[in-house]
């Protein structure tokens, strides 16, 4: 399993390969992710590696679908299972790889292998927290989960099942509030600034 360091590293070298925002909010998704994991007695250091790698597939160059199995290949190569896991995961709250809402730039073989393994994923709790997080991290830092699914969807258009993708998110933010105890805002101040004023789409 990679470690805090090694996320670190390989995280500056794809942004490195690919320079864009989408850097600052894996950091983002990061530090949210350990947050929340310790709040919910969860391994808070695993949580940030986690959330530090979820996009590391777009170290290739600018692709929407594609990431996610660039970053699979990528952290399978390094030994880390879960977070290359993590990385198909991610962009699945609703188990089912038709609600994707990007483009399928992938091979016919690579959709195949997507499909399969998102309908076989038994979704685990930093499956949940990562899908979280990503919803809840511009690059700016935390922000109101339907601000950012603004965001989202300026940048990738919406579809019918679009609703049912945001209710799953949403269900997946009540899950992890009841087990805070508490708003998953409540650890993060630059919430409200950034809910307010932060520039999206
Ligand atoms: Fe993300």
């Amino acid at each position: 399993m990679l470690n805090r360091d090694q996320a670190l590293a390989l995280l500056q070298w794809a942004g490195e390969q690919n320079p864009g925002p989408w850097t600052d909010h894996s950091l983002h998704a990061a530090r949210a992710a350990q947050e929340i994991a310790r709040r919910c007695g969860l391994d808070g250091e695993r949580a940030w590696v986690l959330g530090a790698l979820h996009d590391i597939g777009r170290w290739e160059g600018v692709r929407d679908l594609h990431h996610t199995i660039a970053g699979y290949r990528l952290l399978m190569e390094k030994g880390d299972e879960g977070a290359a896991r993590i990385c198909l995961t991610h962009s699945f709250p609703l188990p089912d790889p038709s609600v994707y809402l990007g483009e399928w730039d992938v091979s016919e073989a690579e959709r195949a292998f997507i499909t399969e393994f998102i309908a076989r994923a038994r979704m685990d709790d930093f499956d949940r927290l990562i899908q979280l997080c990503d919803a809840l991290c511009l690059p700016q830092g935390v922000c109101l989960i339907e601000k950012r699914l603004i965001d989202v969807a300026l940048r990738h258009g919406v579809s019918e099942r679009t609703p049912e993708k945001w209710r799953a998110i949403f269900a997946i933010r009540d899950e992890f509030e009841r087990r805070m105890g508490a708003s998953v805002y409540a650890p993060f101040d630059e919430a409200v600034s950034n809910t307010f004023t932060a520039r999206i789409g």
